[in-house]
């Protein structure tokens, strides 16, 4: 039976390939993002349904609530990214410094929250939901980072919330994954460079290395697997 998933920022980068690995698969997809002309030409490359959402709007929300169907498999929280690229350094403005964090918070946590809240009574008995981290969130980075590491956080209570209905929720956390708008052309040769160095496979993540992770996690084969953090990143991050 095909499955409907609903990927958020699914236009480009890491959930547009999201996207894509689930079509393959045969599922229904439902990309969501907030530049319509992307949107809809994403949709029309992967045959895929768009609905312009900002995220961290309610309203927003509760509209694209509406033009979804009754039932959600899986969920892919992918929207967000690090709002600073586009932010001026604060420069010891404490006003400034505070927008700049609420806008790190909105974008990559209050997304998740406010569409998994959104969805949750939508969610079919054995679905899945996945949250976009970072290996951010355990390194540092401002507030992107801690913005991720709170994402984490708020993973833990989805997962014990919907858990008895056999519905899984985990993190996956990409490292460096180039071929995104996620550096918004800000990224250095050099700091490329440093990126791919730090890896234990000498090579740069691309968007599918991410998108399998997902789409495993939403996978028959996952479904004792929830309330977790999985690491992507060539090694770049060693956990044990
Ligand atoms: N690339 C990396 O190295 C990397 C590493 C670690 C984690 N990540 C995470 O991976 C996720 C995907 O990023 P990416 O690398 O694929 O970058 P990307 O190409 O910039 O993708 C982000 C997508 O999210 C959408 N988006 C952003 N804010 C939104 C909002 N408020 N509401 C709805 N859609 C929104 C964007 O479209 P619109 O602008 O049209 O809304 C865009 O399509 C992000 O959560 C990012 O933090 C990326």
């Amino acid at each position: 039976m095909s499955r409907t998933i609903v990927v958020t920022g699914g236009a480009t980068g890491i959930g547009r390939a999201v996207a894509e690995r689930f079509v393959a698969g045969g599922d229904e997809v439902v990309i969501t993002g907030r530049r319509p002309a992307v949107l809809e030409k994403a949709a029309a490359d992967l045959r895929v349904r768009a609905v312009v959402c900002d995220g961290t709007h309610p309203a927003q929300v509760e509209r694209l609530v509406a033009e979804l169907p009754a039932r959600i498999d899986v969920l892919v929280n992918n929207a967000g990214g690090n709002t600073d690229f586009a932010q001026a350094d604060p420069d010891g403005d404490l006003g400034r410094l505070k927008q700049n964090w609420l806008a790190n918070l909105e974008a990559n946590v209050l997304t998740a929250v406010l569409t998994t809240t959104a969805l949750a009574p939508r969610l079919a008995d054995g679905g899945a939901v996945i949250h976009l981290g970072s290996i951010a969130a355990a390194k540092g980075a401002g507030s992107y980072g801690a913005s991720k590491a709170a994402l984490a956080t708020f993973n833990l209570d989805v997962a014990a919330e919907l858990g008895p209905r056999g519905i899984t929720s985990n993190v996956v956390a990409p490292g460096f994954t180039a071929e995104t708008e996620y550096f918004q052309g800000l990224l250095s040769d050099s700091r490329r460079e440093t990126l791919l160095q730090a890896t234990l496979t000498k090579r740069e993540g691309v968007p599918i290395d991410i998108a399998e992770t997902v789409w495993f996690l939403a996978s028959p084969g996952a479904r004792h697997l929830t309330a977790q953090v999985l690491h992507v990143n060539g090694g770049a991050l060693a956990t044990r």
